[in-house]
């Protein structure tokens, strides 16, 4: 049985690191494990244009202090008022390495999201011809449609035109969720990828529901049955290659998630390999934890591998119940739990 793993220093190619006194108490956890990370634009207001994402960006830095071993890889938020032109200037001068589609009113922060993909197909074939990964939150809106079944009405409704109509646009699809949307991404062509967190990998929905309603499981897009779990967990341990480690790592203060109306994400920086490598130990797969943490995202985003490795070895490690996360109190995933790989760095 393996007892110790050595890869490439792995990113997370999706974290929320938010803003002001909460970046200073959340982002030294990922940056911590991960020597890359694409950085989510949904702050209030959004980073919407070149000025604000590289003034983000120092302030990340700042909140690292500038001796940390990490790149923020920073991303734009999409409106329906995007100027192609802004986009080409701040890729063409690494502002930003991607932009990310929120359907406008699809999960946190997407109040200024796009209302209708076709007005912004000139900014996403000013993408396809640069070469600009396209990050989407992959969610219908529409009210009628049921919040399980949001994400394969997007397949249909949504992304299988979108592939069609601009085929050399590449594609991340966030945090996938469903069958489907595994179906779907190992389908698709070259340009297209998708990411998955611990979370969907670990959880179906009974986690959020039975025996009373559970807050700290519950993020967008929601956990969905099991076996769209065993669908993702099939894909992320295969070795195939456009799927990737992508954390969704979105804290929020444990009294706005355990309220009557609570807050969707999971906190899952602080033991986000230990909570992968569980999953690939679970699947007989640790032969293949390497390839999806640390060599498929930078292969598809075109950066190299990182240099570093990093270890973990099977030992029993006990979550903490809660961080204090300078000032903020913040229940992360797993919490009081216990997992099998410990990340020795
Ligand atoms: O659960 C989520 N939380 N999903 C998202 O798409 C956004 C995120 C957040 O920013 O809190
Ligand atoms: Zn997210």
């Amino acid at each position: 049985m393996t007892q110790t793993l050595t890869i490439h220093r792995p990113d997370d190619w999706h974290v929320h690191l938010r803003d002001g006194a909460l970046l200073q108490g959340v982002a030294h956890h990922t940056a911590r494990q991960f020597a890359r990370a694409i950085v989510m634009p949904n702050l209030n207001p959004p980073m919407t244009d070149c000025e604000g994402v590289a003034a983000y960006r120092t302030r990340i830095m700042a909140a690292l202090g500038e001796a940390a071993d990490f790149t923020p890889l920073m991303t734009l938020y999409l409106t329906d008022a995007t100027d192609p032109d802004e986009v080409a200037r701040g890729h063409a001068a690494g502002v930003f390495v991607a932009a990310k589609l929120y359907p406008a009113h699809a999960t946190t922060g997407s109040a200024h999201g796009v209302t209708d993909i076709r007005r912004i197909y000139p900014v996403l074939e000013r993408m396809a011809a640069i070469g600009m990964p396209l990050l989407i939150h992959g969610e219908v809106t529409d009210a009628h449609v049921d919040i399980f079944d949001r994400e394969a009405v997007f397949i249909e409704r949504t992304l299988t035109r979108l592939i069609a109509d601009i085929s050399d646009l590449r594609v991340v699809f966030e945090h996938i969720t469903t069958a489907e949307a595994a179906d779907f991404v190992a389908g698709a062509g070259p340009n297209v990828a998708a990411t998955i967190t611990p979370q969907h990998l670990h959880l179906n929905r009974n986690a959020m529901l039975v025996g009373g309603i559970r807050p700290h499981a519950y993020c967008l897009p929601v956990a969905k049955r099991e076996h769209h779990r065993l669908a993702l967990r099939k894909l992320a341990t295969s070795g195939f290659a456009r799927v990737f480690l992508g954390t969704d790592t979105a804290p929020h203060a444990q009294h706005l998630k355990e309220a009557a109306c609570g807050c969707a994400g999971i906190f899952n920086a602080p033991f986000a390999l230990e909570s992968y490598a569980t999953v690939f130990d679970e699947e007989g797969a640790l032969d293949k934890f390497e390839a999806f943490a640390s060599l498929n995202g930078p292969a598809f985003y075109r950066l190299p591998v990182n240099p570093q490795t990093v270890t973990l070895v099977r030992e029993p490690v006990t979550v903490p119940d809660s961080y204090d996360c300078n000032g903020t109190t913040i229940v992360p995933f797993h919490a009081g739990e216990t997992l099998n790989w410990k990340w020795l760095g």
